[in-house]
């Protein structure tokens, strides 16, 4: 295996000539830049932070930051930071118990001392810090890692916690896996016979992909015919980019996947062509339905009742907030209605004023978390209705609710009537 090379000023870093901070954030780096086999370091464009949420770091993960911001480490490149646990300056009005929330904003408090941005959320590139094709970056929110790599065509590895912050205080990350050319050419064909209609059809074919393949880079020929075009501004989603972000979703939480690719269609796939296909006898998966998805994510079938619906995960985009404030014009929400986005996808709304229209039928246009990282179960939810796939996956298990997954239409019913019909 090469030697992992650095450059002097890296070299540097690592003596400890630019501080215990900025030291032990490098020794992490090029740990992992050994165990992985790196040739170099690459410096990175952006770097998002995942782990935000004080109901999964606790105290010893705030002790942690805070440990390290007082050693002196600041970020040299932007720094975002995916959700926490409640919004900013609402917590109060959201029923936040203050004794979560105090250790929440001191979390915020320690990430911010060290440069990061407070974009507190899962889409940053929704934001004004979309990457380019071709960015690297550490990124480590998986929903966001997929989506960059395989719509944006950036490149990043899903980082975790310690590692992506690591990459911020010293501006780069090792060069390894999607980092590399030659880790980014499928690895399984995906047919897809099935009608894939809307967002939960995404999140469904997510999942079954995710489940199936687990890890590797899939390889759609002929999914792009079920997508209308992708949007030049890719940060108001849209049709296309609202089912890919659930999808890659849903396949990032179900499997490991990082990458995918969508034949004449998704960036590196529509100018590589066939150099990125996999090998013709590579393994290949047929979906003929997505009955089965549903069958897990719509599993409490019993439950009719609903407390909570949850849209917006990923972080829902300016086009979704537009779509549900039109479907409740003029009518009034008998369930809770929590639509989590952005700060500032919420700011742009708010500027057209399509989150008044939502919250005057009583939803309520949430910034700064989401459904699974608030500690929703304390706020007396049991059960819950969903259009996304990586909600169904993980509230069962970290809020503790019987979930129904289905349609926008149908959640946005569920909401005004109180029930899943
Ligand atoms: Fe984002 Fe929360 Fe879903 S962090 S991807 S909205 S689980």
């Amino acid at each position: 295996m090469a030697e992992l090379r650095l450059t002097p000023e890296e070299e540097a870093m690592l003596r400890g000539e630019e501080g215990p901070g900025v030291q032990k954030a490098m020794e992490i780096v090029v740990a992992l830049g050994r165990i992985y086999g790196a040739a170099d370091l690459v410096p990175v464009a952006s770097v998002q932070i995942a782990g935000v949420s004080y109901k999964n770091l606790g105290d010893a993960g705030l002790e942690f930051l805070r440990e390290w911001a007082k050693q002196g480490a600041h970020a040299r490149v932007p720094t975002m930071l995916n959700p926490m646990g409640m919004e900013a300056d609402r917590w109060q009005e959201m029923g936040i118990a203050p004794d979560f929330a105090r250790p929440q904003l001191e979390v915020v408090r320690a990430f911010t001392q060290m440069g990061a941005i407070p974009t507190l959320s899962c889409t940053p590139y929704l934001l004004a810090y979309a990457p380019r094709r071709g960015d690297h970056l550490a990124w480590a929110e998986s929903s966001a890692v997929i989506f960059a790599n395989s719509v944006l065509g950036a490149r990043s590895n899903r980082e975790g916690g310690p590692s992506a912050l690591a990459a911020a205080i010293v501006g780069r990350t090792a060069r390894y896996g999607l980092h590399l050319d030659a880790n980014r050419r499928g690895t399984h064909w995906v047919e897809v016979r099935a009608p894939v209609r809307d967002v939960p059809d995404f999140g469904a074919l997510g999942y079954l992909v995710g489940k199936a393949i687990s890890a590797g880079v899939p390889y759609f020929p002929d999914l792009a015919a079920q997508l209308p075009p992708l949007p030049t501004d890719v940060t108001l989603g849209g049709e296309a980019g609202d089912r890919l972000k659930t999808m890659g979703a849903a396949m990032a939480a179900y499997g490991n996947i990082a990458l995918y690719h969508l034949a004449g269609y998704t960036p590196e796939a529509r100018d590589a062509g066939a150099d990125l296909a996999p090998p013709p006898d590579a393994p290949r998966l047929v979906i003929d339905s997505l009955e089965a998805a549903y069958a897990v994510m719509d599993r409490d079938t019993d439950v009719t009742r609903i407390d909570l619906v949850s849209i917006g995960c990923p972080h829902a985009s300016y086009h979704e907030l537009a779509q549900i404030a039109d479907y409740l014009d003029g009518k009034r929400v008998k369930a809770q209605l929590w639509v989590t986005t952005a700060r500032l996808t919420r700011e742009r709304a708010a500027a057209a004023g399509i989150v008044q229209r939502i919250e005057a039928a009583g939803g309520y246009v949430v910034a700064d978390t989401c459904t699974v990282v608030a500690p929703i179960q304390s706020l007396g939810v049991r059960t819950m209705a969903t259009n996304a796939a990586k909600t169904a996956c993980y509230a069962p298990s970290h809020s503790r609710v019987a979930v129904r997954y289905g349609s926008l239409e149908r959640c946005l019913e569920a909401a005004l009537t109180g029930e899943w019909k």
